[in-house]
Order: structure tokens, then C-alpha cells, then sequence
């Protein structure tokens, strides 16, 4: 900044001229003008640098009941697949008191129906585009051809239907779906394009002990953050010059703000799904009450693992098992998230001070008995060494993947359909970040070199990386060769995956080799 009037020389190495009138003017003015600008960048640093946590933590009186998503309605045709109808519209939404919100959702305005379907089971999707842009179907955790998957190349023009179908094949589990349009995921999310799909397989789970009652004792919670303005509109709340997208200082669980759950018997298991564009969460009881980890991403754990709270990042969800007591008033919170590497402003500006009253668990004054849960669950075929297959590894940085952005044309990687390869992901930058391959599941192996903690040992299709963490898993494909139909691999904060951070594998059939160039699967509607 220019200083007008400012002499350079210290005062008593020149001469002294006789002030002129004009000074008597100048010089205030131009203290007024520094002191002005320090008070501006001065404010401006300091509120970078106070940037205050988010706290909704006893703010809340819980009034609104839970919305549970219905259970979407299917047809079975002649040959056995079980067909579901989903429309994804534009709609308006009251979350608060005030104006509603412009929405999207699936048959309905916010969010969607949740899909079912047991393992063996073929189905379809019929998927409609009702809104005035392109969008597509993602099916997050399922083990399907990569060409039923969804992804950028297989985009749904507004108007038209794409039908995907496939045979359910994997362990029951709670997956979800959502768009995932090339570079504007984020978006579509956000406004409420998501739900659930549960996969079951009652002939393994059927003698668990696990509550089954869908709505009643079985529940979903779809966990999202969101601002609201002035006029009830989503707005974008975004910290960190924008580099983590939106972290907004409100929730919706299953599109209700300020939500209760009516609970009637004495156990409950609440389906955790963090489907937030980039907020982790770190949810746990407002009595630190311990709970029952039973399942992650992929389906059950082998046990029930015992906890005070879970993490989870964008797209991981938690299948967790709580006790209530007669007329018990507990309260599903978020507390101060850690980010293992994260710290200061990174870590502020990634929300991780911030505090969330979730959901309150509101129990009757007489429970209905609930089955106690088995000490085990599930098989895991895990392997007994490290699997000697392909190694790869994956270095996430600045909206890049191994130092590429993503693009629609190039392959990165080639896999041999039936192998289980060793995936090497370490966080070389300082924010957080995650990774979350499509088509099938993995499992572990180890966090920087050690064993992982207990909530990491089952299934999971999504994992958050630590800054300066390296992660390895073992993760198996199984026959899907479709050499010409990427799938996609990202990291799961959809703002970094919108920038580029996702890169591109095809399953080819052993000894196969891939194509040089992949292209869309052709629109539907296009
Ligand atoms: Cu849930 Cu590729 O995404
Ligand atoms: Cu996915
Ligand atoms: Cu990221």
C-alpha cells in the first residue's frame, strides 16, 4: 500500500522544513487510512483464525418425530426379478419452521423410499430422471456389473429411464445410493438425491438377535449437514476456501431437523448412514452409554464390538445395537471428531470441534423384550497372510489420485477378475481425505503397519485415510469382466471427488488385456 506523506529519512538526519499547512490534513487522514486498513486484514486474520466450532449441543428440544423413509414398493415380473420405480424430482421440502426448501428426492421430495432385496435375488431399477439435468444412479456397496454400476458414463438424461438390474449377491448389509454425475455428485447429493438400500440374507441372520422390525426397532438414520439462509434455502457454508465443500451447522436425520425416536423395546438398532457431502462424524451417546458395533459397510462384523462412539466419513455406515432403559431420554450426539494428523486450522476448518445433537432416543415407560445378541454373527473369509497378488498403491493429494485428475477417457488401472490384490492408499496431504473403490469390498489389513482397531475388521467399501496415513487393504474381485465399463475408485468428499480426485479401474478376464479407451455406455435418453 502506498503511504502518501510518508518521508523515508528518519527524522534526525534531514532538515527540518517548515510544515505546510496541508500536512495538518494529510497525516491524520492518512493514520486514519492505516489504522483502517490493519483493523480490516487484522479482523479478517483473527476471524480465520476463531472461526468458531459449531455447536448445536443442547440447543434442541427434539420435537419432531423421526421421518422413516417407507419402504419402497416392487413388482416381481414373470421371471422372477423383483422391479422398483424411482423418479428423482424436484420438490420442496419443510425441514424448520418458516418457508420450505427447494429440494430433490426420489419419489418424494427429500431424500427416497429404501430399497430391499434378500441376497439371490435378481432385480431392477427403474430409474426416471425428472429433474432438468443430467443425473445417474449409483449403487454405493454393491457387487454388480460395473455397467448396472451407475457411474459418470452412464448418465440419465432429463425425461428419460435407465433400467439397471443385477442378481443380489453379496452379505446383507446397509448400502445406499445416490447420483454420480461426472463433477457435480456434490451437488445433486446435497439437494437430497440419496437413500438406502438394505440387502438381506435371512437365512444368516435370521437367529442373531438383532432387531428386524423396519421403523420400529430397526432404523434408519441418515445423517446430513446443512445450512439454511434467510429463507430456509440450503446454503453453502464452506470453510477453508472452499477446499472441503460444504460443512453445514445444522442436521437432518432422514430429512427431519430436530428429530426424536419413539422407542418401544428394549433394544434398538439404528442403521448410521453418514451421507454428508464432507463432514466425519464421531457419534456417540450424550451418556457415553456403550453400544454394540454389529456391522460396517460391507455387512456384519464377525462379533459385536463394544463402543463409546464410532467415526464415520462421508459414505461409511455404522449398523449399531443400543440398550435403553424404561423411559429413558438419550441423546445420539456428535462430539469433536478426530481426524489422527489433522490439527489446528486444518482441522477446525474440517469441523472437527463441532458438536451435534443428533437424534434423541425417547423410550417408553414399559419395553417390549428384545432378543439378546449372539456372540457371533458372521464368517469372515479373511485372508490368513497378506494376499501375494498385484500391489498398488495410491497416494491422495490435492484433488489428485497418484498425482492424476480424473478423466473420463483414460483406464488407471487394470485388474484380473477373480484376484484379491493388495491396495496401498496413504493421505500425502494435510486434510482428510478418504478412498472408496466401487464394484466390491475389502477388507484391512493394517493402519500404518499395525493391526486395525476393531470397528475396521468387517467389511467396508469406504475408509478415511488419515493425513500421513497409509492404509492397506485386501480387497477381491470376483468375475465382473467388463473391459470397456469403468469403475470408479475416489475419495468420498464429494467436493475432492467433483475436483478430480477419482481415478478409473476396469476387471478384465484373466489374461485379458484392457481397452485404451473407455467411453460412455451410452445415454439413456442421450
Ligand atoms: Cu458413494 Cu462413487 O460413490
Ligand atoms: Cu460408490
Ligand atoms: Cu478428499
Amino acid at each position: 500500500m502506498a503511504l502518501p506523506g510518508n518521508d523515508p529519512h528518519p527524522p534526525a538526519t534531514r532538515r527540518r522544513r517548515p510544515r505546510t499547512r496541508w500536512a495538518w490534513l494529510v497525516v491524520p487522514l492518512v493514520l486514519v487510512v492505516v489504522a483502517g486498513c490493519s483493523v480490516a486484514v487484522g479482523g479478517g486474520l483473527l476471524l480465520f483464525r476463531v472461526w468458531a466450532p459449531v455447536s448445536t449441543v443442547g440447543t434442541l428440544d427434539f420435537a419432531n418425530p423421526l421421518r422413516v423413509p417407507p419402504l419402497a414398493a416392487s413388482t416381481v415380473d414373470p421371471d422372477g426379478t423383483r422391479v422398483f420405480a424411482l423418479e428423482l424430482q424436484a420438490g420442496s421440502t419443510s425441514f424448520r419452521p418458516g418457508p420450505a426448501t427447494a429440494t430433490w428426492g426420489y419419489d418424494g421430495s427429500y431424500l427416497s423410499p429404501t430399497l430391499r432385496a434378500e441376497r439371490g435375488e435378481r432385480v431392477r431399477v427403474d430409474v426416471t430422471n425428472g429433474v432438468d439435468q443430467p443425473t445417474t444412479m449409483h449403487w454405493h456397496g454393491m457387487h454388480l456389473p460395473p455397467s448396472q454400476d451407475g457411474g459418470p458414463h452412464q448418465p440419465i438424461e432429463p425425461g428419460a429411464t435407465r433400467s439397471p438390474a443385477w442378481t443380489v449377491d453379496q452379505p446383507a448389509a446397509t448400502l445406499w445410493f445416490h447420483p454420480h454425475p461426472h463433477e457435480a455428485t456434490g451437488e445433486q447429493v446435497q439437494r437430497g438425491a440419496a437413500g438406502m438400500f438394505l440387502v438381506d440374507d435371512p437365512a444368516a441372520t435370521d437367529r442373531l438377535g438383532l432387531p428386524t422390525t423396519y421403523g420400529v426397532d430397526d432404523v434408519p438414520v441418515i445423517v446430513q449437514d446443512r445450512t439454511f439462509d434467510d429463507d430456509n434455502q440450503f446454503g453453502s457454508r464452506e470453510p477453508l476456501f472452499g477446499q472441503m465443500g460444504p460443512l453445514g451447522d445444522q442436521l437432518l436425520v432422514n430429512g427431519t431437523w430436530n428429530p426424536h425416536l419413539d422407542v418401544g423395546t428394549e433394544r434398538v438398532r439404528l442403521r448410521l448412514l453418514n451421507a454428508s457431502n464432507a463432514r466425519l462424524y464421531n457419534f456417540t451417546f450424550s451418556d457415553h452409554r456403550r453400544f454394540a458395533l454389529v456391522g460396517t459397510d460391507g455387512g456384519l462384523l464377525e462379533g459385536p464390538v463394544t463402543l463409546d462412539a464410532v467415526q464415520l466419513s462421508p459414505g461409511e455406515r455404522a449398523e449399531v445395537v443400543v440398550d435403553v432403559a424404561p423411559n429413558d431420554r438419550v441423546v445420539l450426539r456428535s462430539e469433536h471428531v478426530d481426524l489422527h494428523g489433522t490439527s489446528g486450522d486444518d482441522g477446525r476448518f474440517a469441523g472437527i470441534l463441532d458438536a451435534f445433537d443428533v437424534l434423541e432416543l425417547r423410550a417408553a415407560s414399559a419395553l417390549q423384550p428384545s432378543a439378546p445378541l449372539a456372540p457371533a454373527l458372521a464368517t469372515i473369509d479373511r485372508p490368513t497372510a497378506v494376499p501375494s497378488g498385484t500391489t498398488r498403491t495410491f497416494r491422495l493429494d490435492n484433488n489428485r489420485i497418484n498425482g492424476q485428475q480424473m478423466a473420463m477417457e483414460r483406464v488407471d488401472e487394470v485388474v484380473q477378475a477373480g484376484s484379491t490384490e493388495v491396495w496401498a492408499i496413504t493421505n500425502e496431504h494435510n486434510l482428510p481425505h478418504s478412498f472408496h473403490p466401487h464394484l466390491t469390498s475389502f477388507l484391512v489389513l493394517d493402519v500404518d503397519g499395525t493391526a486395525p482397531p476393531r470397528e475396521l475388521s468387517g467389511w467396508k467399501d469406504t475408509v478415511y485415510v488419515p493425513p500421513g496415513s497409509t492404509i492397506r487393504i485386501a480387497i477381491r474381485f470376483e468375475d465382473w469382466g467388463e473391459p470397456t465399463s469403468p469403475s470408479m475408485f475416489h475419495c468420498h468428499i464429494l467436493r475432492h471427488e467433483d475436483s478430480g480426485m477419482m481415478g478409473q479401474f476396469v476387471v478384465v478376464p484373466p489374461g485379458g488385456s484392457a481397452p485404451g479407451e473407455v467411453g460412455h455406455d451410452g445415454h439413456a435418453g442421450g
